[in-house]
């Protein structure tokens, strides 16, 4: 049996068949192929079928009953955000009330250190990693600047050792333990955008809160990819989006997670509007808000409806298959794209080669990314990202690609760079 033999019987038989079906596949570029072997999942997951049918619904409610599909649509726009409660919770281990769906990412990251940044006497500094996506790196510093402070001696980056791709855990806790009593937030990526590392949530969490600092958590690459118990991680807050491998579609509706012991304290300081007072007596038009006792309270404005819709399609994939057998999947999948990678000369791979240290992205270092990531689609259909100016990420998303997909991956790489296997 050849190789691409092999990924066509992986195929047929892994424990968990792929399900390709519920999504529209791009065609490929190039030619050669129909459909694309899609590795961007990590940006833009595909679209599911079933998305069209959850917007067309809520547009249909609207043209039949325009604001009173407010309170009488087949899914009353009033409570809709309701709708993604219970799926989001089981996403990332979170108690229903511990979560809601709301804004986008950074929006919702500006929300919780509007509550959880609390500098003060020589606990003021916000700790991110050095290589945090620019958005969070923007975030913190302007928050630091809204409480009168320099972002550059309030905002620590954490660096790998020299010499080395990632950062370890145990120099994270040597920082907290030496450094805690200045941290105010200590704030990371749960799956870093750029090497796709999977940090070690629970430990780094316990030393964070241990040294007395705010733990939250920019899941961003991490929802829909690995499974999460924020919960039981004691984690303060965190915040995703759902337009990677929650495939929810271009700026979808968001979660946020609040530890119901700070969702149970009323007198936190919020950013707050209408939709974060108590539902009961909201449209009592009150001027004082009631906040309820949970993530809700965080909400600021009524929810939009057409961008919720497709998280709830989304959201129904999940949970019919559960996370934990996505993630053995994903295992399985990302270790094999990961053995097509071995030995093509001039590719250095940047992920941890430690399935527990990663999720399913393996990003590569290649000399002139962009025209490898331009040859893949080219020539094989394969699409890609690169970050500037040498690493190229490749997600094989287990809802979608298939062991097929990473063969052809493999081969095009393989081609692109005109190397030889080493021996
Ligand atoms: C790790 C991370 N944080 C934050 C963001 C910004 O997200 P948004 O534009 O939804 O706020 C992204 C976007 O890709 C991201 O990857």
């Amino acid at each position: 049996m050849n190789d691409a033999q092999e990924a066509v019987r992986l195929d047929a038989t892994d424990p968990l068949p792929t399900l390709r079906d519920a999504f529209h596949i791009p065609p490929a570029p190039g030619g050669t192929y129909a459909e694309a072997a899609y590795f961007a999942g990590n940006s833009l997951g595909l679209q599911p079928k079933s998305a069209a049918r959850w917007v067309t619904e809520e547009l249909e409610d609207w043209s039949r009953l325009a604001v009173a599909a407010h309170t009488k649509g087949r899914r009353p726009w009033v409570d809709y955000h309701e709708l993604a409660r219970e799926p989001y919770a089981r996403l990332v281990g979170a108690l229903p009330h511990e979560v809601v769906a709301m804004n986008s990412l950074t929006v919702n990251l500006h929300l919780m250190m509007a509550t959880f940044y609390r500098p003060s006497g020589d606990r003021t500094r916000i700790v991110i990693e050095d290589s945090a996506f620019p958005s969070d790196s923007y975030a913190v510093r302007s928050q630091a600047v809204h409480h009168g402070l320099d972002p550059r001696r309030t905002v620590v980056r954490l660096r790998p050792r020299e010499g080395e791709e990632h950062l370890r855990t145990e120099d994270v806790i040597d920082y907290l333990e030496r450094e805690g009593w200045h941290v105010a937030l200590l704030l990371l990526g749960g799956v870093n955008y750029l090497t796709g590392q999977l940090m070690d949530m629970p430990a780094i969490t316990k030393a964070g809160r241990a040294a007395g600092a705010v733990v939250g958590w920019d899941l961003a690459h991490a929802a829909g990819n690995v499974p999460l118990r924020l919960h039981d991680w004691d984690v303060d807050f965190a915040a995703w989006c759902s337009y990677k491998y929650l495939n929810s579609g271009p700026g979808a509706v968001a979660g946020c997670f609040v530890h119901e012991r700070h969702g149970r304290d009323a007198a936190l300081p919020r950013l707050s509007g209408w939709w974060g007072t108590d539902p009961a007596t909201r449209f009592e038009m009150r001027p004082e808000i009631s906040p309820p006792a949970s993530a809700d309270a965080w909400q600021v404005s009524n929810p939009p409806i057409l961008a919720l819709a497709p998280v709830l399609a989304s959201l129904e994939i999940f949970d019919r298959v559960g996370m934990d057998a996505l993630r053995a999947k994903s295992e399985r999948l990302t270790g094999y794209l990961a053995a097509r990678l071995e030995g093509v000369r001039g590719l250095e791979l940047l992920t941890p080669a430690d399935p527990a240290m990663r999720g399913c992205q393996l990003s590569i270092r290649v000399p002139d990314a962009a025209g490898v990531v331009e040859r893949l689609a080219a020539t094989a259909g394969v699409i890609a990202d690169a970050r500037e100016p040498d690493v190229v990420r490749l997600a094989p998303a287990p809802l979608y690609c298939t062991f097929e997909d990473c063969h052809r991956a493999g081969a095009a790489l393989r081609a692109t760079l005109d190397v030889q296997p080493h021996g």
